[in-house]
């Protein structure tokens, strides 16, 4: 079999990469990856030589680059990681959200269409159910929780997931899309919550906490989100959804005072700072279908997989260091350097 993985130079997808080239050793993985600025080429470094892996620097939204690719492989599978992923950033430029959240899914289902295509998933997110509110505990978004979005990275998602499922429905396209929680572990850019507070914290930096830190995010090691998808590309039925969370709900701040703690840094370093605009509270995923369906249930307890993570910075300075002296530095000045 023949898997192009999208995104695979971001953090979920080169997790992916490898998760599949190690679980399913007689595939053949390609990876088409854009290289923006949070692809990285050294994260695949491990495996840029096996036979069975090939790289290909390419824009999903470049639909001569992509067909081009599908008439020289013809891939059996496509699983799209290919995103802009932070939130923050659409906050600041919705545009190149649009253009390869939607139109970049759009792209790649247009190649699967003319030349055929046994599976197509859409890795999506939580996000595009919106948020919960932080007194009602006993609430969960499952597969038909009305689609409800708050920033425009959310709602790119959503359009993408939209089309996905259009694309089934008008064209018979084989998709799947599953819709995962938080992802944590090894390779996530520095921008996002738990790195960043990790690499600031070792800096003894001022550790950002936006508002009053309460909001609630579900958190998943990524591992446990590659190991669902396999399965949805395995055993997953042709046309459905499936949510994919763990059932760990963790308030921000607690999870900065945890990594404060394991770095033996002091809570003094936490700076309460202006809110990010219309912040989601609470995300919290029922599981239920993908684990009566597919037997799917996380193997990494927090506890154990913060824990990891937090080694795995410590242990690969030579990873975020050469991230965090580049443009970084503008973005982290632009984004925190006037947030009172
Ligand atoms: P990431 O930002 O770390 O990586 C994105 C990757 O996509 C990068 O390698 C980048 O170079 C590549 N890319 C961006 N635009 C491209 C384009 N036009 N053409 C080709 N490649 C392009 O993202 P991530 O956190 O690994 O997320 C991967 C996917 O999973 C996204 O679709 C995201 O919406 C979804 N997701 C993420 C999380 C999470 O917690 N991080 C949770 C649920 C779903
Ligand atoms: O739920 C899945 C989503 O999780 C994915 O679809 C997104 O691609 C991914 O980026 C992530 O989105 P979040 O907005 O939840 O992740 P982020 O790490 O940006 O923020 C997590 C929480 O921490 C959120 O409530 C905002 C807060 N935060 C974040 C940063 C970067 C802070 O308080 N301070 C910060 O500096």
């Amino acid at each position: 079999m023949t898997i192009i993985i999208t995104g695979g130079a971001g953090f979920i997808g080169s997790n992916f990469v490898f998760h599949m080239l190690r679980e399913h050793p007689q595939d053949r993985v390609i990876c088409l990856d854009k290289l923006t600025y949070a692809g990285n080429l050294s994260t695949l470094a491990p495996v840029m030589g096996q036979d069975n892996f090939r790289f290909v620097k390419a824009d999903i939204c470049d639909r001569d680059a992509v067909y081009s690719l599908f008439a020289e492989e013809h891939p059996d599978v496509v699983v799209n990681f290919a995103a802009e992923s932070h939130v923050d950033r659409s906050i600041e430029n919705p545009a190149i959200f649009l253009e390869t959240n939607i139109m970049g899914t759009a792209v790649l289902m247009d190649a699967c269409r003319k030349y055929g295509i046994q599976r197509y998933h859409q890795v999506s997110t939580d996000e595009v159910y919106g948020d919960l509110p932080l007194d009602r505990p006993d609430l969960f978004f499952t597969e038909t929780t009305p689609i409800h979005t708050s920033s425009p990275y959310s709602s790119s998602k959503a359009s993408a997931d939209l089309l996905v499922l259009a694309y089934h429905r008008t064209y018979g396209l084989p998709v799947t899309i599953s819709r995962c929680s938080n992802n944590y572990g090894p390779y996530h850019f520095p921008e996002k919550l738990i790195p960043l507070m990790i690499i600031n914290a070792l800096h003894d930096k001022p550790l950002p906490v936006y508002g009053d830190g309460l909001n609630v995010r579900d958190w998943l090691y990524v591992e446990d989100h590659c190991r669902a998808i396999d399965l949805i590309l395995q055993k997953g039925r042709v046309g459905e959804v499936y949510n994919v969370g763990g059932h760990n709900e963790m308030k921000n701040i607690d999870i900065v005072k945890l990594i404060c703690k394991a770095l033996g840094k002091p809570e003094s370093l936490i700076h309460h700072v202006t809110d990010r605009k219309g912040h989601d509270r609470r995300y919290a995923i029922d599981p239920t279908k993908i684990h009566e369906e597919l037997g799917w249930l996380p193997e990494t307890k927090f506890a154990d997989g913060i824990k990891k993570t937090i080694q795995w910075y410590l242990d690969h300075e030579d990873w975020w260091q050469p991230i965090i002296s580049g443009e970084y530095q503008q973005y982290y000045q632009k984004m925190y350097g006037s947030r009172g």
